[in-house]
């Protein structure tokens, strides 16, 4: 598999026309969809306040201010109606952090984790490099929306040597938004084996109208999961390369256990930029919010008006991705990420990279300007004819 990061190597260019072109897949000249961040101007209360922070020649030790978790609690409060007062919210340097602890915290070498393929790609990568097993539990493509096989998780988690499951909600890359039932029925499932649930939520603000992210926290009801959640600013406002992320649970024993890892490995050094972007994020970014979906479902409009026939739309819920199905052009898996690069000038993340349940997809990003959406349909339109 190539990596991402070093395909692109930084490489980013002006096209003849201005726009942003990159290396991938041999081309020099690909439109960079492949990625799972904004490409848009960012939010202007975030970028002055780093500017700010820059300016004041200061980058020594500080203390993160206890506001920054409020300000998280007010922020799902009022974008989310979830209320998380009560439970306990720590800071972590990185979902992928906060992912490998859990796993060492909560499972022992060779026992199984399962993850639901097609899936971001780091979660089987942290699973086995802990000397974990990977336990598929893939998801299940019904007309345009994929759906959880809940028999085949019920079998899994009834395994006792699975212990942990790792949902992703919103789903990266397939973009379902899991709804109340989808997810108390994961929970009743995982309660009845106690396999831990640890919700990747990173994609939690991005659920495109009509559909609403449902906090896997909120729809425990009494099953008694046990569980914990990723979330944060890192992915909303397109700063993973700065800020901080943050761990909830409501289960003592892991509040404190994790913690102490932290203390040990001292996760928990601040970074002056990830506190100032992040309390920026939280305090002035609503309206920037508000206006990349509304740009993001006028993408999906372009796309699922504008692709060629042989391209089919998965019905995208939310995160800053769509999925595309490829299947009708019957390319080698191993082909369809150069031909998209080659052939089209579209960089983005063949579906194989999630999975072998995503051979013959492709990932690709909406959180751009409309017009380049508009030149993914043109180009995808001219490489199909000149097949
Ligand atoms: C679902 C999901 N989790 C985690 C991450 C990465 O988070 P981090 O860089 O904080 O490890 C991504 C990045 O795209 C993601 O899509």
């Amino acid at each position: 598999m190539v990596s991402p990061t070093r395909d692109t190597g930084g490489d980013r260019r002006q096209g003849t026309d201005g726009a942003t072109l990159i290396r991938h897949f041999g081309t020099t000249d690909a439109l960079p969809l492949w990625i799972a961040e904004p490409d848009v101007e960012l939010a202007p209360s975030v970028t002055s306040a780093l500017q700010a922070r820059a300016a004041d020649r200061w980058f020594g030790y500080e203390t993160r201010p206890g506001s920054v978790i409020e300000l998280f609690r007010d922020w799902t409060r009022e974008r989310h109606a979830w209320d998380c007062a009560e439970l306990a919210v720590m800071v972590s340097p990185s979902v992928g952090t906060s992912t490998g602890v859990l796993v060492d915290l909560l499972t022992r070498p060779g026992d199984g984790v399962i993850i639901q393929p097609p899936v971001f790609t780091d979660f089987k990568t942290i699973v086995s490099e802990n000397g974990r097993t990977v336990v598929r539990n893939p998801l299940v493509l019904s007309g345009d929306q994929y759906k959880m096989d809940l028999d085949d998780l019920a079998s899994k988690t009834a395994d006792p040597g699975n212990k942990l499951l790792i949902l992703c909600n919103p789903h990266n890359p397939v973009g379902r938004v899991w709804d109340n039932d989808e997810l108390a029925a994961v929970a009743a499932i995982c309660a009845e084996h106690d396999v831990f649930v640890l919700a990747d939520e990173i994609h939690a603000d991005l659920a495109l109208p009509p559909h609403r992210f449902t906090p896997f926290a909120a729809a425990t009801g009494d099953s008694g999961v046990r569980w914990a959640a990723t979330h944060g600013p890192i992915k909303t406002f397109g700063l993973a390369g700065v800020c901080d992320t943050l761990l909830v649970t409501d289960q003592p024993q892991v509040e404190a256990s994790f913690e102490t890892r932290s203390s040990q490995f001292h996760l928990t050094r601040n970074n002056v930029f990830a506190i100032a972007a992040f309390e920026a994020a939280y305090r002035g970014g609503r309206t920037w919010l508000d206006d990349l979906l509304v740009l993001m479902a006028a993408n999906v409009t372009v796309l699922a008006s504008g692709l060629p026939d042989e391209i089919t739309l998965v019905n995208p819920e939310g995160t800053y991705l769509a999925w595309l199905d490829l299947r009708a052009l019957d390319i080698e898996v191993a082909e369809l990420g150069p031909w998209l690069a080659q052939s089209a000038g579209v960089a983005v993340s063949p579906g194989h990279w999630f999975g072998r349940e995503g051979a013959g997809f492709a990932r690709l990003t909406i959180a751009t300007p409309t017009e380049t959406i508009e030149r993914v349909v043109d180009q995808l339109r001219s490489a199909i004819r000149r097949r």
